[in-house]
């Protein structure tokens, strides 16, 4: 009956059913061990060391998440999400900080326009006008005209509010307005 005494085990045997030893393949061994050690460092690095939580990931993950939300160029939104977001009073309040202390020494305090141009009448030589436009051309700037790149000064929430707090002005009349410059948008 058995190819194989030497495996046989002796004694064992049930109304004539007797059994053999044979190991476990090395690979199953190896991976079973492997478990074991594994399962071992990583007791010793969460539960004694301080490997951190799920929850402590989580929250490192989350913040990293608001700083990449924070650098983004803002300019991945569109006309009516920027509209949303323009109409929000406390990105306003925000971005007329952010223009007293960024934008008006070459815009003007009433964006009437000194070494920028005005931004508050109806010509535009980037933005064409729009929100998506303005954000755009704040963020990257216009290098070789002196209009700075914003978005490594800046963060993306707060290039949005002083384009909002810019778009807030339109049609503002400051006295003094500096002479237009590019085309006319009849829908501004
Ligand atoms: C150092 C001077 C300077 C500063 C500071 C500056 N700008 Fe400008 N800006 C310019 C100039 C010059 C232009 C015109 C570029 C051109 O002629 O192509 C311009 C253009 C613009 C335009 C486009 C206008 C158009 O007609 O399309 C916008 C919008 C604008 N700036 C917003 C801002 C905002 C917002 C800030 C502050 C965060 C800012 N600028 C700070 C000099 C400046």
């Amino acid at each position: 009956m058995s190819q194989d005494n030497d495996k046989e085990i002796k004694g064992h045997d049930y109304d004539g059913i007797t059994e053999y030893d044979n190991p476990l393949p090395v690979w199953w061994v190896a991976g079973f061990i492997g478990t074991v050690i594994f399962a071992f460092i990583y007791f010793l690095h969460y539960q004694i060391a301080d490997g951190p939580t799920l929850k402590q990931d989580l929250k490192v993950a989350l913040a990293e998440i608001e700083k990449v939300k924070a650098a983004q160029p803002a300019d991945i939104l569109s006309e009516d999400e920027l509209g949303v977001v323009f109409n929000d009073q406390k990105n306003i309040a925000l971005g007329g900080q952010v223009y007293a202390g960024k934008c008006a020494v070459c815009h003007g305090n009433d964006l009437q326009g000194v070494i920028g141009p005005n931004l508050v009448d109806q010509y535009w030589i980037h933005t064409k006008g729009t929100k998506v436009g303005m954000v755009h051309t704040v963020a990257e700037g216009v290098a070789e005209k002196g209009m700075p790149p914003w978005k490594d000064l800046l963060k993306g929430t707060e290039i949005l509010a002083v384009t909002a707090f810019i778009y807030s002005k339109k049609g503002s009349n400051p006295v003094n307005p500096k002479a237009p410059q590019g085309d006319k948008i009849e829908t501004y």
